[in-house]
Order: C-alpha cells, then structure tokens, then sequence
C-alpha cells in the first residue's frame, strides 16, 4: 500500500474565494494510486470489473478573479475493480491550458465571472472538467462549454492527447457525448456563438469521424446535453441564453424566456442537418437526460426538467429562474417528453412531482434503448452541488422504486454509475458504484450497492484517505470495453 498521509487541509486557498473552493469543493493537490484501502463494510464484489470515472474541477493553481465551480482544470478520480480488487487513481487531464499554466507555475486564464478580463486568443480555459464517457476503449474528458475531447486512458488515467475525429471535424464537442455500445459509434453536438450555432456528428467504433453537420438554430443558445434512439439523436434548443447585448461585451448574463418553447429536435443518426424534425414543449431549462428510446413511431425522452421558478400568481418568475440557473440552484424533476414522427404529435408528462432529482444514470450497455431503470441523485436546493441521496425510478411509471441515504444533511455523493455484473441477468443486475464526502465526520467513502435494491445501503464501502472534492460527471467502461484490460 502507498501508505497515503491523512490530509485534512480542506481550505487550500483560504477563505479569500468564498465557499465554492472550501469543504467538499476543495481541491486536491498530488496524485496519488491508492491499493489496499480498508473496508468499512461488506466486500467488494468479484462480478464487477472495470472502471469508474469522475471529472470534476480541481484548479491547479489559485484563481485570478472571482471562481466558479465550471472553472477549474478538470481532475479524473477512478475506481478500478478488479476480480475483488480496487485502485483508485487521481489525475489532472492535461490539457494544452493546464499544461501552459504549469510551466507558468500560475493561472493564466480568468474564470466565467471574470470574462471581461478574459484573454483575446482564450476566452475561457478549456479544461476537460464536466465529463467523461468511454469510447473506442479509451476515456474522453469533455467540456460543458465545448471543446476538445481529451482522451484518457482509464487505467493509468495518463491524458493520451486530443481526439483527432474532433479536430477533424473542424469544431468542437460539448459535455454529454452518447455511446451506442451496440454499434460502438459515439453521438456528440457542440454550440457556439457564431451561426448556425450548434453542430452535430457521429465517430465510429474506430474513432473516425463518420458524419458532421451543421444545425440551425434561431440563434445562440445554451444546450447542455442530448440524447440517442437506436435511429435517431435528440438534440435540444431551450428558452435559456445569453442575453446578446450584454455577450457582446463580452459578459455572461444569462436570460430565460417563458414565452418561448422549449424544441427538442430529432434527427436520423447519419440525417442531414436541415431534415431534423423540431417539437415544441412547455419552456423549461434542462440539464440532463436519463435515456431515449423508440417505442413504434414514437420517440421517448426521460430527463430532469428544471422547473421554472413561479411568482405569487402561479405565472413564470423568468428572473429567478435565471439567476437561479447562474448560481446553480437546482430543482429539477423527472419528466418524460413523447414525440410522433408520423403525426408530429408532442406530449409530456411528469413522472414523480415530488422528489428533486437530478444527475441521472442508466445502464449505460442501453443507452439509446428501452430502459426500465433509472438511478438518480437527489439534490438539496439550499445548497448548490449537494447530492446527499440517491434513487432507483422505474421509468414507465415514475415509481420510486427504492433509495438511500445515511446522512441527508451531510453526505455528498458523486453521480453514481451502474456498473453491471459480469454475468448479468436483468437490466439491474449490477452495482452503483459512487463516491461519498460526510462533511461532518470529514470520512472519505466509496460506496457500492447492489442496483436491484437500494434500500440496504453500501454493500461495499470502502474508506480513502482523503477526500475526493465535489464534481460533475462520471461513467462506467466495464472492462471489456476497455482496450488494453487484459495486458495491464
Ligand atoms: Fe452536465
């Protein structure tokens, strides 16, 4: 075992950058390959074999200016099961920003608070730091403001360099990439301020790029994600985005218009970009997707709808719902969008009012197929990036099938992933696996728990010595689908 220090210093910078780069946000700053970490509880399966990936931002060195969480440099935490085995592994993607900073030996960049003193050439640092998703057997670290796909290999975590499919393609990729794992070809979008504003394109099992088209959208705007059918990609336009005037100095200000529809637009896998069919739904903001499918003529979308936020009179409070969106407040619920290719018919439905869920996962082998599973953290609105709880829905009926958690007012998971058996026999059979900060005990955990049933708790956990600071997202590359598992 390395035998790693116990480090307590969750105040790197002082307090002198607010409470986004204190507590659970705290960066870490060494790199370490952690084995032989104790149990606290249960053993770690031998069925699960693979690696679990989160980004998260972790600044290398301290801000210049007001700091943000989308701003630091994006940092990989990986838990590596391996027949009962575990390694775990911190790295910083190194991307050409972090790597100008680290010869500099200081921040070169101003942050999405500051863009105003910005740099001419890079406007913001593209740092990889939003999230991860396995492809051609090897792990990209994306950007949510789209950028370079850098490719990490998932067991030594050593950034590979940048996806040439992308640079290929002569524009960028946001956050929140699809695999189909059926057919091995990744779906990506980006956007940008220039029309037509959005892009979309497919990269083969191989990594070579096989389709790129322009979108047209009605002008600059702020998707975050997308999704994938088995025929087709759901690409979004939301009634959330900079407002022009104040982009044009170069300020980010954000606006929300609920006198405009939300449009979630469905193009054929390799379809040219003006035969994408848009549909109109009620205005709301969306984050993230749980999983599409194709039921007949029908296309099924499940996500997270951020909920507008309501004045005194039941109408759309459209202020605060920006600003809310700005700061990171979050109240989301599960929502299912239906779309008829044959009729151009629109529906949707929400599918639990209650519970404010969001960072969803799904079995990750079904991404673009039907799914009755979905796993989702529930997160706290009076504290941004908080997820003190995860849940298990049954995604026709909205049913909460089961949940947990051990400490709503002090535990922070990671947006966990299934990760299936090895010899699985339902959609469910597998494990979540997640990280968990107690802020209050200052405990360090990685918990695995059995997908088919929640309600039990961690049936493994195992104590790091330090803790993993709070992130964005995740994936789970099961180890054949990883391309050199065998010859570690
Ligand atoms: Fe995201």
């Amino acid at each position: 075992m390395n035998a790693p220090e116990r480090l307590e210093n969750l105040q790197p910078f002082g307090d002198d950058y607010g409470p986004l780069l204190t507590g659970a946000f705290a960066p870490v700053f060494d790199e370490m390959t952690l084995t032989d970490l104790p149990l606290v509880k249960g053993a770690i399966p031998a069925d699960l074999n693979g690696v679990y990936m989160r980004t998260g931002p972790n600044p290398r060195y301290a801000p210049q200016g007001r700091y943000h969480p989308f701003d630091g440099d994006g940092m990989v935490h990986a838990a590596m099961f391996d027949k009962g085995r575990l390694t775990v592994r911190n790295r910083w993607v190194r991307t050409d920003a972090f790597k100008e900073e680290e010869q500099a030996g200081t921040a070169r960049f101003f942050g999405i608070r500051e863009t105003l003193k910005g740099r001419s050439d890079k406007r913001l640092k593209d740092t990889g730091n939003t999230d991860m998703v396995g492809h051609g057997g090897k792990a990209l670290a994306l950007w949510y403001m789209s950028g370079d796909a850098w490719e990490i290999d998932p067991v030594t975590l050593d950034t590979l360099g940048r996806s040439q499919a992308i640079r290929q393609s002569g524009g960028a990729i946001s956050a929140h990439a699809k695999v189909d794992e059926v057919t091995g070809e990744m779906m990506f979008f980006d956007y940008g301020n220039d029309a037509p504003y959005m892009h979309y394109g497919v990269v083969g099992a191989d990594g070579r790029l096989l389709h790129h088209v322009p979108i047209a959208l009605p002008g600059p705007r702020l998707p975050h994600d997308m999704a994938i059918t088995e025929h087709y990609s759901i690409l979004h336009d939301l009634p959330l985005f900079h407002d022009h005037e104040a982009m044009k100095l170069g300020r980010h200000k954000i606006e929300f218009h609920p006198e405009m529809k939300t449009r979630l637009g469905v193009i054929a896998r390799m379809g040219a970009g003006d035969s994408i069919r848009w549909f109109d739904f009620s205005p709301c903001f969306l984050y993230h997707v749980v999983n599409a499918w194709e039921e007949g003529d029908w296309v099924v979308m499940v996500g997270c709808r951020y909920m507008p936020a309501l004045k005194a009179d039941g109408s759309i409070d459209a202020q605060r719902t920006a600003r809310d969106v700005a700061e990171l407040v979050q109240h989301a619920r599960l929502w299912r969008w239906r779309m008829n290719l044959a009729t151009g018919e629109a529906q949707e439905q929400a599918l639990d009012l209650q519970h404010n869920v969001e960072f969803p996962t799904c079995n990750a082998a079904l991404t673009g197929r039907r799914t009755r599973f979905g796993y989702l953290c529930d997160q706290r609105e009076d504290v941004i990036l908080q997820w003190p709880g995860i849940r298990k829905y049954d995604l026709d009926t909205g049913e909460m099938l089961s949940a947990w958690s051990d400490d709503r007012e002090h535990s922070w998971y990671s947006e966990p992933w299934f990760a299936a058996a090895d010899d699985a026999q339902s959609e469910d059979h597998g494990y979540l696996v997640a990280y968990q900060w107690n802020a209050a005990l200052k405990r360090q955990t990685l918990d695995v728990f059995d997908a088919r049933d929640l309600r039990v708790g961690p049936i493994a956990q195992v104590a790091l010595p330090r803790h993993v600071p709070t992130g964005f997202h995740g994936c789970w590359i099961g180890a054949a689908r990883i391309a050199h598992w065998d010859a570690r």
